[in-house]
């Protein structure tokens, strides 16, 4: 029998709630605020799922939620990872992070925060769901930068920014912040909901992504931007096709890097759930990626039931993630010439579509064509 290999990385949500409103939050966190600690996990559960991520050698944990900083004891638990084996980093909207909080930041092992800036004020404001979260978030970034905390900035690509792209990196540039992730929306939880008011079309996202390249090319860009697909394939298509089309595939490499050189065996579905990784939601259930959380169906434990290496090794959903192959995808995948190569997208978006694991990613243009 085949050894199972170790998860590398978790997504570890502290709390499940979060003080903001975004119209595509994948973890359907929006406006879900509790005024005690009742629902969410204790510091002594915390501190026993750290010292399983150990015994299973996780590398990576990112520290996420909901809102982090909803929970008052959040920097007990940046000390307590501190005396762990892994590296970790916080996902952050930071709003809720004062002067005192970010000068006791300062004092843990956090490689950084990864702070969500979608736009310049009126921009952020609308896609963050509330009035004033720019300003919070400005004030923060500065409370932060004078206590040497590394940031790096997160947008989150929808319909509400994407006219104002090269504003909002001139905004994170102008804080001082000089890495940036383009988040590319994963049409599940909140967003699909609210498909049509947050997804972008195919020829607006083609549009921006050759001016993007373009940029970089030319070195134009006024810090340094990485491209995060939802999915993990060598040539996914949100980055494959639009320069496929206009003959110039070499150009992806401006933006492939090692993360996107992914693990997995040939012929299985470019996807690293339950393969490299694995992601912990508020409530204790495991699901093989954080975009999984609204998807109750493709809960593979519970920390509050099952030791995590149990469900690692043995838990049915994760043992099927381990075995479908991209052959056997459904739907408009399955005859499109690029399939070899891009994968099939992203399982959880082609599940919340089609109900279906091997079902097609309907974010692709190919796949919204009439037959
Ligand atoms: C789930 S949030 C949790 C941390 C924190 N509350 C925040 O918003 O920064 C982590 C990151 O995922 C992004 N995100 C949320 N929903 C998404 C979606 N449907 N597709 C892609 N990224 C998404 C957020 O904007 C944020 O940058
Ligand atoms: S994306 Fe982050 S800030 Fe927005 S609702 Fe979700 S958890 Fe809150
Ligand atoms: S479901 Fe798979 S392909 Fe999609 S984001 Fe999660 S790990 Fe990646
Ligand atoms: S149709 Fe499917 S395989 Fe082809 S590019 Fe789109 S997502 Fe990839």
């Amino acid at each position: 029998m085949e050894k199972i290999k170790k998860p590398y990385y978790v997504d570890f949500s502290v709390t499940p709630f979060c003080n903001l409103s975004c119209p595509f939050c994948s973890a359907g966190a929006a406006n879900k605020i509790v005024k005690n600690n009742e629902k969410i996990f204790s510091l002594e559960m915390i501190k026993d799922l750290f010292n399983q991520f150990d015994e299973n050698e996780i590398l990576r944990v990112s520290l996420e939620g909901g809102e982090p900083f909803c929970r008052n004891d959040i920097i007990e638990i940046m000390h307590l990872a501190d005396t762990h084996n892994f590296m970790y980093y916080v996902n952050t909207n930071a709003t809720l992070i004062t002067e005192d909080l970010a000068k006791e930041i300062s004092k843990t092992n956090v490689e950084k925060l990864c702070i969500s800036i979608d736009g310049p004020e009126d921009i952020h404001d609308r896609s963050r769901g509330r009035k004033g979260s720019f300003k919070k978030m400005n004030e923060a970034v500065k409370y932060l930068k004078k206590y040497n905390v590394p940031i790096d900035g997160i947008i989150t690509l929808t319909k509400i920014n994407k006219d104002y792209l090269t504003e909002t990196f001139d905004v994170i540039s102008s804080m001082g912040i000089n890495n940036v992730a383009i988040m590319l929306l994963a049409s599940v939880g909140n967003a699909c909901k609210n498909i049509s008011d947050v997804s972008i079309d195919y020829n607006d996202w083609k549009k921006i992504y050759l001016k993007m390249t373009d940029m970089k090319k030319e070195n134009l860009l006024p810090l340094s931007v990485n491209i995060v697909p939802t999915g993990e394939a060598i040539k996914p298509w949100m980055l494959y096709l639009p320069l496929k089309e206009e003959k110039r595939e070499s150009d992806i490499e401006l933006w492939l890097n090692q993360s996107l050189k992914s693990t997995i065996k040939d012929d299985l579905f470019a996807c690293t759930a339950g393969k490299d990784n694995f992601a912990i939601d508020g409530y204790g259930n495991v699901f093989g990626c954080s975009l999984m959380y609204t998807e109750n169906e493709l809960i593979a434990g519970n920390v509050y039931e099952q030791k995590i290496s149990d469900i690692w090794s043995n838990s049915p959903v994760f043992k099927k993630f381990r075995t479908l192959k991209y052959t056997e995808v459904t739907g408009k995948c399955r005859d499109c010439e690029y399939l070899s190569v891009c994968k099939g997208g992203c399982r959880v978006c082609a599940y919340a579509a089609t109900r279906n694991l091997c079902g097609s990613d309907e974010r692709c243009p190919i796949c919204m064509k009439e037959l």
